[in-house]
């Protein structure tokens, strides 16, 4: 078992309030991903769970027991951390296999050998593994990085950005390398990323984080439907949620209190009119969509539009708002249900 559970757990460093007061419970097996902007407290949350800190207040249990003040080598934890550290004067092989020579292991080097080798392959890094841990591109060192935490096959990884080096046909390959080894090995993740299509495809739950404040946690269509606060609704969607302000241009049922109405890209209706309201002002292609740049009523409003519809800026539309969510001057959501 390797569940992992914080309460109330708030970490200062010296004036700064790094996390407040955040009450978790991972399951076993789960994979849970952090977002939230940069100074949020992401690294501090998987540093606590890693034992390379200690709560300034609350409890953190793993597999049920209370590991608030056990060292980090008692917690069956691989750490891939942000600033990948690699041992330079060794070889990317020796590098692997560093975790698995660990005193105490004594795993047979027949053994350590067949490790290092499926991993390597696994990281894409097996074309290199002679090479000396400097001699590489940052990608390639981050791979290395992320196959000695492989390695181990603890109960818990956590990861802090593991991806951000690499490009974007690699970060593809690996997320789906990743959450095969999840599934195989049963285990359990914690994983940071500013990525949206790695949350929203790796995660089964996503934990928005603010200013040390844990916000949301949900599955990735729960916080990407049903936000609780503007905030979040910014932070999952590319193009980003139009955000407009209440009466700007016409919505149906808008509650009492509204201040700011929120539309994703999807669904802004556009319909090309000779003499509609709106103006196309920006088309972007992207290959399989284009983004519509939309002005309106003073609003500035981005949609998505097949690549069929040949769209060009100066053409009129008509526009409407479909499943809008409502905020309050607070920027919290107001329930429509
Ligand atoms: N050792 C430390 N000493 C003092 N302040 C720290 C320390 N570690 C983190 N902090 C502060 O705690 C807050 C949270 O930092 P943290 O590293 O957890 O952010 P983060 O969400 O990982 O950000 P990023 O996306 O930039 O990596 C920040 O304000 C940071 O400056
Ligand atoms: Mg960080």
């Amino acid at each position: 078992m390797s569940d992992i559970r914080l309460d109330h757990v708030t970490k200062r460093f010296g004036n700064v309030t790094a996390l407040n007061d955040v009450s978790l419970s991972i399951k076993n097996g789960e994979f849970v991903v952090l977002l939230g902007p940069t100074g949020a407290g992401k690294t501090t949350m998987l540093r606590l769970v890693a034992g390379l800190e200690k709560p300034s207040e609350g409890k953190i249990y793993i597999a049920g027991r209370d590991a608030t003040s056990e060292a980090p080598a008692m917690r069956d934890v691989s750490f891939v951390f942000q600033q990948y550290s690699l041992y330079p004067h060794l070889s990317v092989y020796d590098n692997l296999a560093f975790p698995l020579r660990a005193p105490g292991r004594n795993i047979p080097e027949d053994e350590v050998d067949r490790r290092v080798r499926k991993v390597a392959e696994l990281v894409r890094i097996a074309h290199k593994i002679k090479n000396s841990a400097t001699r590489l591109s940052g990608g390639e060192m981050q791979r290395v990085a992320i196959g000695r935490a492989l390695v181990r096959e603890p109960s818990i990884y956590l990861m802090d950005e593991p991806l951000s080096s690499l490009d974007a046909k690699l970060r593809a390959e690996l997320r789906i390398e990743l959450k095969h080894i999840q599934a195989d090995l049963g285990a359990t993740f914690l994983y940071v990323t500013h990525d949206q299509t790695e949350a929203m495809t790796m995660a089964s739950r996503i934990g928005i984080l603010e200013n040390g404040n844990l916000v949301q946690i949900g599955t990735p269509q729960e916080i990407y439907e049903d936000p609780v606060n503007a905030y979040v609704a910014e932070r999952l969607g590319t193009p980003r949620i139009n955000m407009i302000p209440v009466g700007a241009l016409p919505v149906n049922g808008v509650p009492d209190g509204t201040v700011t109405v929120g539309v994703r890209t999807e669904h802004v209706e556009v319909k090309a009119a000779a003499d509609g309201p709106a103006e196309i002002v920006m088309v972007e292609h992207l290959g399989s969509e284009n983004h519509l740049h939309v002005q309106c009523n003073g609003q500035h409003l981005v949609t998505l539009a097949p690549p069929a519809e040949h769209w060009r800026p100066g053409n009129r539309a008509q526009v409407a708002l479909k499943r809008p969510l409502f905020f309050d001057k607070g920027g919290n959501r107001i329930a429509t249900r």
